[in-house]
């Protein structure tokens, strides 16, 4: 940024393998001190890789960090937050029993004479709520928060560090719109007080708003910086992916819809712990249709897939379901989807036979058709697939529940941590999928990837379809049309006009 500025971060030649692989390859690159500096790339480029070490979890192979101009050498997540510097996870790390306090403090229990003392920690913690509006109760529990409060735990537990510096990885991946606006507001508020920050995100959009500089990595290797005033879009993509973009949604839609009705929800009510989750819940998804249903986290989205896989059983109403399996993309990938321990290939045949039985053969087949197919980048295919990226375990799962080949599809949040090619090119299969005449559910807070993909879009708040729209009402004549209808859905996410 500006020359009177010195950087607060340098990297200098870093390298970092996994076996033979080459994660981080001779990186390069200083961050300003007080500025907002975004690192982009494919998913499998190295970003996450590159800030763990900067984190003291991974340590490099070679090369040097620089701090405030100050070789560091961080053994441990520990050494790097008592310089000040804490990092947002891709993949929180909560303790979902214990209260908002509780994860707060825990690491760091303020104690006197050997006793925890937490009055004036509770202190220090509501002060922090209160000051950059974070709107939690501190006594809350945190299975009981949605997933942009849990966020904002994580980034309370930052500033109860002092953390000076910021790492935030891929953190409006999991935001509605406006979530995402009020953490936008969250981290300028960083910027103004000093704060370094340093951002992870897939979405060019997010680059262009709120970054001073931008690093792209593409395949381990630092390809390409510029400052956010001279930035090119097209620019910008075409260094992400190394050639210029090609994937394109399919031209024709056969029009099928209506033929079968897969899936149909008719005034379903379900309470949890006495709190009411599905109010009234009315819509269906026919065979050759994808309905969106768009929705801040939390308004029903989790209840609506655990009564279409019957694990919550004790709703009134009519449900209907006409297919013998249910393809699912599920919100959490590793929790619920996938067992972390396994490669590919057994996670692939695991849901095709309940029981692992050990066949070699099966799972190199299984694993080599969805890395070749859905271009997963992994280290080696025997992974397990903890060690994937998060864009690159996303692919396998979503690439699993595709192969499988139901005609019934519920896809939350599909291309959750995807970049921007591989969005692309899972938006094709969605759309290839319907025109093949499956039933396709979409539970998304991506507004853009609802437009683009659904037939019909359902925008549920409080536990109910508030209201529904049909491909006529989302086609647009300009620009202008299209954000106007986007500010209308945007509030009724919120319950604005419902
Ligand atoms: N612990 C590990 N063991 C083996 N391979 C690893 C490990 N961690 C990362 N990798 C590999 O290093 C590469 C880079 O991973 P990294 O998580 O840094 O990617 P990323 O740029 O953050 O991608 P994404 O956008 O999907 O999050 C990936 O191909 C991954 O498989
Ligand atoms: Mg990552």
């Amino acid at each position: 940024m500006k020359s009177d500025k010195y950087p607060a971060i340098e990297f200098r030649n870093i390298t970092k393998k996994f076996g033979s692989f080459t994660a981080n390859d001779g990186i390069s690159f200083s961050v300003n001190e007080n500025a907002i500096h975004s690192i982009i790339g494919e998913n499998g480029a190295g970003k996450s890789t590159l800030m763990k070490i900067l984190f003291g979890i991974y340590s490099s192979d070679s090369g040097d960090i620089l701090i405030k101009r100050k070789s560091v050498k961080f053994s441990s997540p520990l050494d790097a937050i008592k310089n000040n510097i804490g990092m947002l996870h891709q993949h929180f790390e909560l303790i979902e029993d214990f209260t908002v306090f509780e994860n707060v403090i825990l690491g760091s229990e303020p104690a006197k004479n050997g006793i925890i003392e937490t009055v004036n920690s509770r202190k220090i913690i509501a002060g922090l709520i209160d000051k950059y509006k974070l709107g939690l109760e501190p006594e809350d529990k945190v299975s009981d928060i949605s997933i942009s409060q849990k966020q904002k735990v994580e980034i309370l537990k930052l500033l109860y560090r002092n953390s000076e510096i910021l790492i935030f990885d891929e953190p409006t991946s999991v935001l509605s719109p406006v979530e995402v606006d009020e953490f936008f507001k969250i981290v300028r508020k960083f910027k103004d007080e000093g704060k370094t920050i340093i951002l992870i995100t897939h979405k060019l959009n997010e680059i262009k708003e709120l970054s001073d500089r931008v690093s792209v990595l593409r395949k381990g290797k630092l390809v390409y910086e510029v400052d956010a005033s001279s930035l090119d879009l097209n620019e910008l993509s075409r260094e992400i992916i190394g050639h210029v973009a090609t994937e394109k949604l399919p031209d024709e839609r056969t029009n099928n819809n209506g033929k079968e009705t897969l899936l149909w929800f008719e005034n379903i009510k379900l309470k949890k712990d006495n709190v009411e989750k599905l109010c009234g819940l009315t819509f269906s998804v026919s065979s050759g249709e994808v309905y969106g249903i768009c929705g801040v986290e939390g308004n029903g989205q989790s209840e609506i897939v655990e009564a279409i896989l019957g694990s919550e059983k004790h709703h009134s109403g009519k449900l209907e379901i006409n297919a013998d399996n249910v393809s699912l993309v599920p919100d959490d990938r590793i929790g619920k989807g996938m067992i972390k321990e396994f490669s590919v290939g057994e996670n692939v045949l695991l849901r095709e036979k309940k029981e692992l039985i050990y066949d070699n053969k099966k799972i190199r087949d299984r694993s080599s058709k969805i890395i070749t197919k859905y271009d997963v980048r992994l280290s080696d295919e025997s992974a397990p697939l903890e060690s994937l990226s998060g864009g690159n375990q996303q692919k396998v799962i979503f690439g699993r529940e595709i192969e499988l080949g139901n005609k019934l599809m519920v896809l939350v949040h599909p291309t959750r941590g995807v970049d921007i090619n591989s969005s692309a090119f899972i938006y094709r299969i969605i759309i290839e999928e319907r025109n093949k005449d499956k039933g396709i559910l979409i539970i998304s807070s991506d507004l853009e990837e609802i437009l683009k993909l659904s037939d019909r879009i359902g925008v549920l708040y409080k536990g109910k379809i508030v209201s529904e729209y049909s491909k006529q009402d989302f086609t647009f004549s300009g620009e202008d049309a299209k954000k106007e209808f986007m500010t209308k859905i945007g509030k009724s996410m919120i319950g604005v006009g419902v």
